[in-house]
């Protein structure tokens, strides 16, 4: 039987030592209820993050791509014929050429996206106004060209044909994408004055929604080489008359940075 002072020593002991283990002689006290002096000063404020300003998205323009179609391709919409710009070959034919069912003063036929164009906008015209146009020459073949030419020389002498009809081989007309266009009943066709008929405003304004423009507009003649034809659109496509639209540029050598195209070059 231990003895009993023993007994209690050993007793003291374990527990020391349990109590020793238990807490370990390094640990850092328990936080208590009671604050410490380093706790009772007033906390610097966290920095409040200043908010940086949402910025205000400025809107990027969405870039147009000049060269998302060749101007150098008799077959492209966006090709682009003037007096320097002949086209290659010079006797080029458009080909899907099809009738465009509108009245005419000539049976018109035209490249297919654009006869559509044509029979949409026709059709829009009516409707908003109540009025009709006709066709009065859409595409014109090289041999064609060759007569229509020649006629205007004849009638006028080659200088003045000149500022109203292009060379064969450099017409819109061979491209099937150009038409021009008169009132219905026939008033001021193929004459300044077409600008001031209903037909012919409508047209200056609205023809773009149909992917067509006024190629030769009346304050141009020094860049395109001829004089004003309110009667004359080329279909170039919405997306590059709509452009032209909203930029206000009128003329495809401006649009695309050409040279202007007074003359002939020989
Ligand atoms: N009247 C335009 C210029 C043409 O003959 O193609
Ligand atoms: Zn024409």
């Amino acid at each position: 039987m231990p003895h009993p002072r023993r007994s209690a020593v050993l007793a003291v002991a374990l527990t020391a030592s349990v109590a020793l283990t238990a807490c370990g002689p390094s640990r850092e006290p328990e936080a208590t209820g009671t604050p410490t002096a380093r706790e009772t000063t007033t906390p610097s404020p966290e920095p409040t993050p200043t908010p940086t300003p949402t910025p205000t998205p400025t809107p990027t323009p969405p870039t147009f791509d000049l060269s998302a179609r060749s101007i150098d391709d008799p077959a492209s919409l966006w090709v682009v014929v003037n007096k320097l710009r002949p086209l290659n070959p010079s006797d080029y034919g458009a080909t899907d050429l099809v009738d465009v069912p509108i009245p005419y003063v000539y049976a018109p036929v035209l490249r297919k996206e654009a006869a559509d164009a044509v029979v949409a906008m026709f059709a829009a015209f009516t409707q908003e106004t109540g009025l009709q146009m006709q066709s009065q020459s859409a595409y014109r073949s090289y041999s064609s060209q060759v007569s229509v030419y020649n006629g205007w020389v004849a009638q006028l002498g080659q200088e003045a044909a000149d500022l109203t009809s292009a060379r064969p081989g450099h017409s819109e007309h061979q491209t099937g994408l150009a038409i021009d266009i008169s009132a219905l009943p026939a008033v001021c066709s193929l004459d300044q004055c077409f600008a001031d008929t209903p037909q012919g405003q409508w047209l200056a304004a609205n023809a773009w929604r149909w992917g067509f423009i006024l190629r030769y507009p009346s304050d141009k003649t020094p860049v395109t080489g001829y004089e004003f034809e309110p009667w004359h659109y080329r279909y170039v496509g919405v997306e590059l008359a709509t452009e032209m639209h909203d930029r206000g540029v009128t003329t495809l050598e401006e649009f695309f940075g050409l040279p202007a195209a007074p003359t002939y070059a020989g």
